[in-house]
């Protein structure tokens, strides 16, 4: 059932047109994530949803909230960058953020403790977050995104800026929220979005190029290709390869080469002959598919 849907949303600054016309809704429960290159209009769409940035035009409708109610109270929001008071300690900085959503010291006390646990900073819970690391920052940024218990968590880029170790612990964090709140988060990091996602929005100039489930995305996109490694440059090879039957397109680089597959038991069996045929030298021959970057790549067209 959908929690959220958004209809024909737009926002221009200026002359720029950010977010142009885009439609897509998102399901209770599902972890979705917001892919694009720089500049796609991912952060100026979250920041409408979150209630921060009013829209040029179109809606922004929660399928519990009641006529004129604030949206504020469905979704905890963290930013791109977002900004501390490094003299406050975590402790205190949940318990502040809690009382700007409106709860008594007590319950947001409570919560904060809750959460500082549950984001693995129970220890550090009582220290200033002027001596946290880029990863635990991060992680109080998420906590505080939850103190008033929203249905929807939008976080921006919650991964991007960190090492493989804090990667890592904010995933695990995400894939423990994910049970209980829908999750929309933007990334950079591909890999990550392929592990945790069950829906998946492409942006590319301020519109929506793919929308669907991961797996239906994938399966609409799924392709067999073949890459090849020679011992030395295949370039001289690229006209033979591409009239192999069961190929439907070649792309060489040196000694690199990705053969688009249209049959895979043809195509294989054809490529192994013209190999041993022509005694040509190959260091590695490898079956895959289209990962979620090769698709992203073809949907933003570059
Ligand atoms: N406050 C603003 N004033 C003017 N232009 C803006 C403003 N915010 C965003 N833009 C423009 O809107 C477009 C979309 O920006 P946005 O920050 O939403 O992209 P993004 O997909 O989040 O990019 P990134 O991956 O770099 O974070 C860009 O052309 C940007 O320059
Ligand atoms: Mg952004």
């Amino acid at each position: 059932m959908a929690l959220l849907e958004v209809h024909q949303l737009s926002k221009s600054f200026n002359s720029t047109q950010a977010v142009k016309s885009i439609s897509f809704s998102v399901d209770n429960g599902r972890c979705v994530t917001l892919l694009g290159p720089n500049g796609a209009g991912k952060t100026t769409t979250l920041r409408m949803l979150s209630g921060l940035l009013k829209p040029s035009q179109g809606s922004i409708h929660f399928t519990e909230m009641t006529k004129g109610e604030d949206l504020r109270r469905f979704i905890g929001y963290l930013p791109q960058y977002p900004m501390f008071y490094n003299w406050m300690s975590g402790q205190e900085y949940l318990v502040y953020v809690g009382q700007l959503a409106l709860m008594h010291k007590r319950a947001a006390n409570d919560r904060a403790i809750e959460l500082l646990a549950r984001v693995g900073l129970a220890d550090a819970g009582r220290r200033r977050i002027s001596g946290y690391s880029g990863g635990m920052r991060q992680r109080l940024g998420i906590a505080q995104a939850m103190m008033h218990n929203p249905k929807l968590v939008i976080l921006d880029e919650p991964v991007s800026a960190l090492d493989p170790i804090g990667r890592r612990e904010v995933l695990d964090m995400m894939r423990d929220i994910k049970k209980e709140t829908t999750i929309l988060f933007s990334t950079h990091v591909l890999p990550d979005a392929e592990e945790i996602s069950d829906d998946l929005l492409i942006m590319n100039e301020g519109q929506i190029v793919v929308a669907g489930s991961m797996k239906s995305v994938m399966d609409e996109y799924r392709q067999p290709i073949i890459r090849l490694r020679g011992e030395t440059s295949l370039e001289v090879w690229q006209q033979s390869l591409s009239a192999l039957e069961g190929i439907e397109s070649v792309v060489c680089n040196g000694e690199y080469v990705e053969l688009q597959v249209t049959d895979m038991t043809i195509g294989r069996s054809s490529l192994v002959k013209l190999l041993a045929d022509q005694c040509i030298a190959i260091r590695k021959l490898e079956v895959a598919e289209l990962s979620l970057e090769d698709i992203f790549m073809k949907a933003v067209n570059v």
